[in-house]
């Protein structure tokens, strides 16, 4: 327990870049916050790939190898999409998410994206605010996309941000 944790302060994080040197990092907090996780391979095959960019949100003066969240997304010929997002549970609701997608944001336009989509599940309450948050509004459903363990189908929300 750090002092800060100590006297309930709130741990600080830097925002950095993600790279595939922390593809495990990356792998082990998503597989934290998704049902269908995504390996350290995938991460870090992704990670390789000159159209993929993301960051990670990493916790000063903590373990070295301390993650509250990531996210990465692919840009291509004017458009982005986000292809995933995750903080901490522990850290969730201190700004974590949306620092990280103010730094996709950021990079998009210095990549010459106009326009950045995502799809979310109509159901993700705290996914569609933080999206909503930052200007994204939904431009399509696509019904029974999702398919939860128990079979469950669900709607995704394309959402779409313009940059310019
Ligand atoms: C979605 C997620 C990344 C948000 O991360 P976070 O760091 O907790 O979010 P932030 O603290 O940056 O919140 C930013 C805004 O998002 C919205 N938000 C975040 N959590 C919320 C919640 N539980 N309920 C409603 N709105 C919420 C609010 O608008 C918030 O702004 P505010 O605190 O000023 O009201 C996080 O909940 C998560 O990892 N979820 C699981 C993985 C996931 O669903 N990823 C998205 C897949 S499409």
């Amino acid at each position: 327990m750090s002092l800060g944790d100590y006297f309930g302060l709130r741990p600080a994080f830097n925002i950095v870049p993600l790279e595939s040197g922390h593809a495990v990092l990356a792998a082990s907090l998503h597989r934290t916050r998704f049902a269908r996780p995504w390996s350290d391979g995938e991460f870090h095959a992704l990670l390789l790939q000159p159209t993929v960019f993301g960051f990670l949100a990493l916790r000063q003066g903590g373990p070295p190898r301390a993650a509250g969240g990531f996210v990465l997304a692919r840009a291509a010929a004017g458009e982005a999409e986000i292809l995933t997002i995750g903080v901490d549970t522990r850290f969730a609701r201190l700004g974590l998410g949306w620092r990280l997608m103010l730094s996709v944001l950021r990079e998009a336009r210095m990549r010459d994206v106009e326009q950045i989509f995502l799809e979310v599940d109509e159901g993700n309450v705290p996914a569609i605010g933080l999206y909503g948050k930052l200007g994204f509004r939904k431009v399509a459903e696509r019904k029974a996309y999702y398919v939860a363990a128990d079979g469950a189908r669900s709607t995704a929300l394309v959402m779409r941000l313009d940059l310019r």
